[in-house]
């Protein structure tokens, strides 16, 4: 049985005393101890949350890493080796945000998803569709390129000492969430895929949906075989809603 993971992607919000209040609240929830549980913060405030959240089921991760674990000189960047250094676990890699932003192509990305690996974090490997891909029919055929170029790389087996997050571009910030039996087609989709090439390591592989997941549509999402739970942005800014979110997954 897979477990669910519920993981909070707190973008670039946040100051030193809304990180505090919200670490206070999330150290008051009750969480669910059948959950893999994460939160992302600014790199700025990792440590502090660390800190804080120490005796707390939640780990902490990065919202990206350097495409090289080795230290170097890259201006302004954070390493998959500096992230695991300081506690971290996780490291979200090709977020749609870093990919149409900042011009992450899937070659980077997997330079990110070796980074992680080699450095011990479990990357958590975005992809996703924009709407105008949706329309035209090809989410398929996108969600299945970002995806082998990790394949190709890493198997199966190296993609399940990961996650995959399916975000589909269209769902992110927007309020627009897919219904839970469109994400469960993709979910599906995906992880056909990589029964294909392994289907011993395709069933331990944990597929979360993000994209505008809430307390109020979390359960109906995870309820869904191959939903692994989600990857929660704006959601994950408040300690409640974020608790509730991780007591759905716990419930499934
Ligand atoms: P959202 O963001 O929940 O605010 O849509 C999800 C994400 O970008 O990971």
């Amino acid at each position: 049985m897979r477990r669910l993971l519920v993981a909070g992607n707190w973008k670039m919000h946040g100051t030193r005393q809304s990180v505090d209040s919200l670490l206070e609240g999330l150290n008051q929830q009750d969480w669910p101890d059948n959950v893999d549980l994460m939160v992302a913060p600014p790199a700025l405030y990792i440590q502090h949350c660390l800190e804080r959240l120490a005796g707390s089921p939640l780990y902490v991760g990065g919202q990206s890493c350097a495409y090289q674990a080795e230290p170097g000189a890259l201006t302004g960047e954070i390493s998959a080796a500096q992230l695991r250094d300081v506690g971290c676990e996780f490291v979200l890699v090709g977020h749609s945000e870093r990919r149409s932003l900042f011009g992450e192509t899937d070659e980077v990305v997997r330079k990110k998803f070796a980074a992680a690996l080699a450095c011990g974090l479990r990357p958590v490997l975005c992809v996703g569709e924009t709407l105008e891909q949706r329309d035209a029919g090809q989410t398929a055929e996108v969600v299945g390129t970002q995806l082998k170029v990790i394949l190709d790389a890493f198997g199966v087996g190296g993609l399940a000492q990961g996650v995959v997050a399916y975000e589909p571009v269209w769902a992110i910030g927007t309020g627009l969430t897919a219904e839970p039996d469109q994400a469960q087609d993709v979910h599906a989709m995906i992880r056909a895929r990589l029964a294909m090439l392994d289907d011993e390591q395709a069933q331990l592989v944990q597929i979360v949906y993000g994209g505008s997941v809430k307390a109020d549509n979390a359960e109906a999402l995870f309820a869904m075989p191959d939903i692994d739970g989600g990857l929660v942005g704006g959601a994950s800014l408040n300690a409640d809603e974020f608790g509730a979110i991780a007591r759905a997954a716990g419930r499934v």
